[in-house]
């Protein structure tokens, strides 16, 4: 009896003790519910060490880096290191012919040649504060969805007020485990952060996108900012007179490097994941949505391709649009890919019919979540009907450059007899702007060839009843000819060269909006925009308003069916823990991956006829002089390592902390047959990709000749 008793106690910790890799934790939370598994797996600090609102701790030398990336400090003067990727925009605004930054790197030689960014900025987190039952407080369960939200609001509004008060700083409320749960976040934003250094493209992005999402990977990405502040150190907007800030914690840099098993952790702020849909949901993403949308991006990128590979002019031109496009066109296959693997619909169901079993067990248990999963079923058949059709028209027709072209000058249609020329003449201006930035980068060609291609594709796979007059017109008039109707339409339209478009728009008077509004693209732009406001806006914003009250539901009826499960939030771009170990695997039968890569296959990849892999000398000479310095280990240089941290977009520039609590190096990617984990993790597939810091300090170092940074930092052995 003993024994047994013994046993379940045994395998009830277990139980709460077993956390897999998978997960992105919540700081505030990590002595509930991690640390002990964390100092477990190695961990040699405390939670008050990552997160504390008492002591200086790391979540003060993390702060979110522009709109979508991490960073990290690693000096005592605001020095931040994120990845090349991160800061690929601020590098390009800097470049010009003469000084292409993005092909040449940059490296300020000291304080004065650090380059401002208007527009960017990082944000620290103060604090942290769950604020569930402060919201619920006047929440009845028959409250209607309206009633529900509206009170909710109001009392956040309250909430961020007085959380704020007679501060500098900002304050978020965001939604957690679907709804269920409520957190206050109060933050520090510094808007004077000036560009330091970049690799050039060669190494802050060797690869390119024929390596993105790819292990084994060598790709540098980091690029180095300093954020500035008043004198006393406080946020302020871009001054000469500012000063380097001081921050409360800064990193300290392992020259160790990592062995396979090693315990990492990162921390940053995961963008979006969706961890808890039903299966009918990923059966959609996996065979129905992702499919088609990859098929159309393929078509654009397939176009990009083959006009840039023939002009040197035209892939400048398009190297932005590609590598962006690109990007989520390969997610997208590998995730599908990787839920097909993983059976991920199949392992769904099970979970729920385990559910629907549960739910059915007691009357009480069936009033309240006996109907989720046919009212999910109901909906979601439903949804993807229009879904399917939102799609072609965002992914499609909205894709298509000579359509946007429509959609930003469509605001000329505003005017009237009633405008005054004032009021003209501010559009005007900035529509100028526009078409001055918007065609620098724009190869009719390539658009034309789109346009014609992807209405091709809307007209074949969207249902009749979504066709709209154009598609008649191109059926009767043009029998069915795509090519021909296109040729037409961009010999006729202003829209789709720089020259017509500017004129119009100089000469523009209210009376022109009847030109406007016979331009054949414009009219195509109209019309699907009428349609989707007419036919699909109001349907999916209510069956998708209907889905997240059940998604609600779901979860918090999961949360209780399985009382000894620790669940985690999906990532929502606020700050949290993830934690694993460098880890190989088994891409496919057969084969291993090792979870390192080196200098070596930098230079076996080296081809100076395929741009993505052309080395430049300098490494080549610094790789056969073996000059690697206090960054190489026993004759070799270590470029990046995989581990098993659960990570996703936004985390690039996190960084991986090793088990004393100083960097490994930077997140800047997942391996492609990883990338379902936003939807399901796989422990023995998913694996996040880390730039080793080592590398990035090499190349400051012995590339660069920037040695006056590494002085700033500490490195510890
Ligand atoms: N895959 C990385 C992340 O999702 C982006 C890497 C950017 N590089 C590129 N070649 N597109 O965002
Ligand atoms: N590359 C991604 C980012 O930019 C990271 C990822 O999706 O793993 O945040």
């Amino acid at each position: 009896m003993r024994k047994l008793i013994l046993f379940f106690l045994i395998s009830f910790f277990a139980l709460r003790m077993a956390i897999a890799d998978e997960g992105m934790w919540l700081p505030l939370f990590l002595n509930q519910y991690n640390i002990e598994d964390m100092q477990k797996k190695g961990f040699k600090l405390t939670a008050e060490d990552i997160y504390s609102v008492n002591k200086a701790s790391m979540k003060d030398a993390v702060p979110i880096f522009g709109r979508g990336c991490t960073s990290v400090l690693v000096s005592e003067e605001g020095l931040l290191l994120t990845n090349h990727h991160c800061g690929y925009g601020q590098i390009q605004q800097h470049s010009s012919v003469e000084n292409d930054y993005l092909t040449n790197g940059f490296w300020a030689m000291n304080k004065e040649q650090e380059l401002p960014n208007p527009g960017l900025s990082v944000t620290f987190l103060v604090r942290m504060e769950e604020i569930t039952e402060q919201l619920m407080e006047n929440i009845t369960p028959n409250m209607s969805e309206t009633e529900r939200n509206a009170i909710i609001k109001q009392k956040s509004n309250e909430l961020m007020q007085k959380a704020v008060e007679g501060t500098h700083y900002s304050a978020k409320i965001k939604p957690f485990f679907l709804g269920n749960r409520y957190f206050l976040f109060v933050e520090e934003v510094f808007t004077d952060v000036r560009l330091v250094g970049a690799p050039p493209s060669a190494i802050g992005k060797f690869g390119g996108d024929t390596d993105n999402w790819m292990w084994p990977r060598h790709t540098g990405d980091f690029s180095v900012f300093r954020i500035y502040a008043s004198k006393d150190n406080k946020p302020a907007a871009y001054s000469q007179n500012n000063v380097p800030y001081k921050p409360k914690k800064h990193l300290k840099i392992s020259m160790k490097g990592v062995k396979e098993g090693d315990f990492t952790m990162v921390l940053g702020y995961p963008g979006t994941t969706q961890e808890y849909l039903p299966s009918m949901a990923v059966d959609l993403i996996e065979k129905i949505y992702n499919p088609h949308k990859i098929a159309l991006r393929q078509k654009r990128i397939d176009i990009m391709t083959f006009e840039m590979d023939k002009n040197v002019a035209v892939r400048i031109q398009y190297a932005a649009k590609h590598a962006g496009a690109s990007n989520a066109w390969k997610k997208w296959i590998g995730e599908s890919r990787g839920l097909k693997r993983l059976n991920a619909v199949e392992k769904k169901k099970n979970l729920e019919a385990e559910f629907q079993k549960w739910a059915e067990s007691t009357p009480e248990l069936k009033a309240k979540y006996g109907t989720i999963l046919e009212e999910y079923q109901k909906n979601y058949s439903e949804l993807s009907k229009y879904q399917h059709v939102s799609n072609y028209i965002f992914e499609g027709i909205f894709s298509i450059e000579a359509i946007s072209i429509a959609r930003r000058i469509d605001v000329l249609t505003e005017f009237n007899e009633n405008s005054t020329n004032e009021e003209i003449s501010v559009q005007q201006k900035k529509l100028k702007e526009w078409s001055d930035d918007f065609f620098k980068d724009y190869y009719q060609l390539i658009d034309k060839q789109t346009f014609s291609s992807l209405i091709e594709m809307y007209s074949k796979n969207v249902d009749k009843k979504y066709q709209t007059a154009t598609f008649e017109i191109i059926q009767n008039k043009y029998k069915g000819d795509f090519g021909k109707f296109t040729e037409t339409v961009f010999e006729k339209s202003f829209l789709v060269s720089k020259t017509k478009f500017d004129q119009f728009v100089n000469q523009f008077s209210y009376k022109s909006v009847k030109k406007l509004k016979s331009d054949p693209i414009w009219q195509l732009f109209y019309e699907i925009k009428d349609l989707y406001l007419t036919q699909l806006d109001e349907k999916i914003t209510n069956l998708q308003s209907e889905i997240s009250i059940l998604d609600r539901k779901y979860m918090q009826a999961l949360m209780e069916m399985q009382p000894n499960k620790i669940f985690y939030p999906d990532a929502n771009f606020t700050l949290r823990v993830s934690y694993g170990k460098v880890a190989d695997y088994m891409p496919k039968n057969g084969v291993k991956y090792l979870p390192f890569t080196t200098i070596d296959g930098i230079i076996e990849k080296d081809n100076p006829e395929i741009y993505d892999y052309k080395v430049p000398e300098k490494l080549k000479q610094l790789y056969e002089n073996k000059e690697y310095g206090k960054y190489g280990q026993n004759g070799e240089m270590n470029v990046c390592f995989a581990a098993s941290n659960h990570t996703t977009g936004g985390n690039s520039g996190s960084p991986v902390i090793d088990a004393e609590g100083n960097l490994l190096g930077l997140n800047f990617d997942r391996n492609w047959e990883g990338t379902m984990s936003d939807i399901m993790y796989d422990p023995t597939q998913c694996r996040n990709i880390t730039l080793d810091i080592r590398y990035a300090l090499f190349i400051i170092d012995k590339f660069a000749g920037a040695s006056h940074l590494i002085n700033e930092m500490e490195l510890v052995n």
